[in-house]
């Protein structure tokens, strides 16, 4: 039978929490070539067609969107969002009609791309500009006065999405167990939108492991006085994690689970802007891995990954967060459909 880590630890779940089998999973784990101690989580291939980090938040997401009797759905990202192409997808499939609302980001491949992604899987895309003008047109919307209508925060990062995450970290733990790799002394990934990162958090606690999870933080910090991409935004989100988690299986009432400090050293000038140590890593792991990265997030936690294997003498792991899948497959499969 498929069923996920998180519901074997804690079958109470699954009676309160919708979700359905969308992701391949487990996601494998192996080393990589002439890294010592390097290790990779392949979550850029969640899903036969389109990987990455956002299939499995969708999994709870969509699950619950169709529990919900949602017929229409809401999201926000950059111009060349990921979470849009899974979100568009995942909801084409299940019959909801998605509209996409986009704020400026620099241009590049990986962007128009999406973009064409997006409109393809038949995605209602709309450009505000500004990030400010983005999000009040989603806060702001008259639709969320109707029960059929679901608004999806960012980087489907919202708070089932993010048990995605604590998942995929109890899925980590048996694949250990299970001697397919060592326990990692770090971890690491890229942030956003918090929702990986605070998932993880939460789910390396609860498994008991003893990794050190460093969050390589990519997107702005702030908007105005909002804090967006920050250690206080992630623990924001891990509180909420633990909360719904200790509602629903009394055995967790005593869970307090602190997120470390981002790491603020790969960010560069700006979100989407390119770095050369993240440019430096994107070419390595094309040549050494045959693996490809993007710009705005792989990239620069790889930069910061391959650091910390030159600094660390224990396993550390790469999240890898960005679809792999062919595109142009998918692309062309969307439009002869
Ligand atoms: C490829 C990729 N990696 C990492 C992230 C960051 O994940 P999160 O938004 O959950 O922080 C995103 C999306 O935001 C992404 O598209």
């Amino acid at each position: 039978m498929t069923t996920r880590a998180i519901f074997q630890r804690y079958p109470e779940l699954q009676a309160h929490l919708p979700w359905q089998p969308l992701a391949e999973l487990p996601t494998p784990v192996h080393a990589l070539p002439g890294l010592a101690n390097g290790w990779i989580k392949r979550d850029d291939l969640t899903h036969a067609a389109y990987g990455g980090n956002k299939v499995r938040k969708l999994e709870f997401v969509i699950a619950e969107m169709k529990a919900k009797g949602v017929r229409t759905a809401y999201t926000f990202g950059a111009t060349g969002t990921n979470a849009g192409v899974a979100a568009a997808l995942l909801c084409k499939d299940a019959g909801v009609a998605l509209t996409v609302y986009t704020f400026d980001q620099p241009d590049s491949p990986t962007v128009q791309r999406n973009q064409a992604l997006m409109r393809a899987a038949g995605a209602n895309l709309v450009h505000r500009g500004t990030l400010l003008a983005t999000v009040l047109t989603f806060y702001l919307h008259p639709a969320r006065l109707r029960s059929d209508a679901y608004f999806l925060f960012a980087g489907c990062s919202n708070p089932v999405g993010v048990l995605g995450y604590v998942n995929a970290a109890l899925e980590l733990a048996d694949q250990i167990a299970a001697g397919e790799l060592p326990e990692p002394e770090v971890i690491v990934v890229p942030v956003g939108s918090n929702g990986t990162l605070a998932g993880l958090t939460v789910g390396v606690q609860l498994a008991g492991l003893k990794s050190r999870l460093v969050g390589v933080r990519v997107a702005e910090s702030h908007l105005g006085p909002i804090q967006t991409c920050t250690t206080y935004a992630v623990q924001q989100m891990v509180n909420q994690t633990t909360a719904f988690l200790r509602q629903h299986v009394p055995t967790l009432k005593e869970l307090h689970v602190q997120a470390a400090p981002l790491n603020e050293a790969y960010f560069g000038t700006g979100y989407g802007v390119p770095t050369d140590a993240g440019k430096a890593a994107i070419t390595r792991f094309a040549n050494d891995f045959a693996i490809p990265l993007e710009a705005t997030y792989s990239g620069k936690a790889a930069a910061a990954f391959l650091d910390e294997v030159a600094a660390t003498t224990g396993p550390v792991l790469f999240w890898d967060t960005f679809n792999s899948r062919s595109t142009d497959a998918l692309l062309g499969t969307l439009k002869s459909a």
